[in-house]
């Protein structure tokens, strides 16, 4: 075995590695060189019946001489990838001088505007939120409110029963008795902002289901003179400084004494108008100082605290607030409505 052998082996590599322009090529010689069967590892499997003078000599050749072509299939290899990503990514530039497309924001539906309105407003005045379930018992949505079996309140209503004694909840008042039963004795000041639902038509101004917000605040010495305070601050922050409210007497089974409040109408500012049927005021919510049966049975004694507790229709002061004439706009996903409240980009 010749040196002169392995040299013409190794420029003879060489050159077929420089000229080849494909990683196909370049593997085909790594086959022809490097592989078992080639004349370099063939060559260097007879080693052995060399004389062992010539042995050492030969081997370092021959294994120079594979680590050299190695090492010049390897930098081909990475000089050929180089060159077709260049390739690839000159072929695929884009401008980007191009305008974008627009992106288009959506509007918020204005039941959720007001919705986080009149909650920051309450959170503003010390209130918490609390939650409640949606599928509620008869035990909390009636009977711990003051509403027995038989009570003529259960009336108006009416809601979609799961069992005999679950149903989807007709108001978030019995938040009121969740709230009272966890907090065991401790003063209460919390909003409920909830779904709702009732028996009940279709139409402009009814819908099977709809939103109210509960307050509810218990403590030593709390009079309707604080349920007065807030419910003012609360409509002059939501509507502007010049409403008014009035309390006009009604009847909740939970509340005693029990209050509807009407604040002075937008149209006529209380003169009396064709939107407020002549009376200069339009009514907002119910409340009222929370029954003492109430308290008792949810444990605070109404001889040591008193509180006071409201309803409010979260749509009802939506369509107030921005005159949307009616409520099944709110629930239908009409673009041609949503815009309307999109928020400037
Ligand atoms: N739950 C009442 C309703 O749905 C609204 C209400 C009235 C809630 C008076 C109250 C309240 O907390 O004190 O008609």
């Amino acid at each position: 075995m010749e040196n002169q052998n392995i040299n013409k082996i190794y420029d003879q590599a060489m050159d077929e590695i420089s000229s080849s322009s494909t990683s196909e090529k370049l593997q085909e010689l790594k086959i022809k060189f490097l592989a078992k069967k080639s004349v370099l590892m063939s060559l260097l499997s007879t080693l052995g019946t060399l004389p062992p003078e010539e042995r050492k000599a030969m081997g370092q050749r021959l294994n120079e001489v594979k680590a050299e072509i190695s090492k010049a299939i390897e930098e081909k290899e990475n000089e050929l990838r180089k060159a077709e990503m260049e390739k690839k990514l000159k072929s695929e530039t884009i401008d980007i001088s191009l305008p974008s497309k627009k992106v288009e924001l959506g509007g918020q539906n204005p039941f959720y505007v007001v919705k986080d309105e009149i909650t920051d407003i309450f959170l503003n005045m010390g209130f918490e939120v609390a939650d409640g379930p949606e599928v509620e018992t008869d035990l909390f949505n009636f009977e711990l409110l003051n509403i027995p079996q038989d009570h003529p309140a259960r009336d108006m209503q009416d809601t979609f029963y799961i069992s005999d004694s679950l149903l989807l909840r007709t108001h978030t008042s019995p938040v009121q008795a969740h709230t009272m039963k966890e907090a065991n004795g401790k003063p209460i000041r919390i909003i409920c902002p909830g779904k709702t639902y009732r028996r009940d038509d279709d139409d402009a101004t009814h819908s099977h289901q709809f939103a109210q917000i509960e307050g509810l605040v218990i403590d030593k010495n709390i009079n309707i003179g604080h349920l007065k305070a807030t419910l003012e601050l609360f409509v002059k922050k939501m509507f502007g400084e010049k409403r008014e409210i009035r309390l006009r007497p009604s009847y909740f089974p939970f509340t005693e004494p029990s209050v509807e409040v009407d604040i002075t109408c937008a149209s006529c500012g209380g003169k009396g108008c064709s939107m407020c049927k002549g009376t200069g005021y339009i009514e907002i919510l119910g409340g009222g100082m929370v029954h003492p049966n109430v308290l008792k049975m949810n444990g605070y004694d109404p001889d040591v605290y008193s509180g006071f507790a409201f309803g409010i229709g979260i749509e009802r002061v939506a369509i107030l607030r921005y005159g949307i004439d009616d409520i099944r706009k709110f629930y239908q996903n009409d673009v041609r409505f949503l815009n309307q409240y999109r928020k400037k980009a």
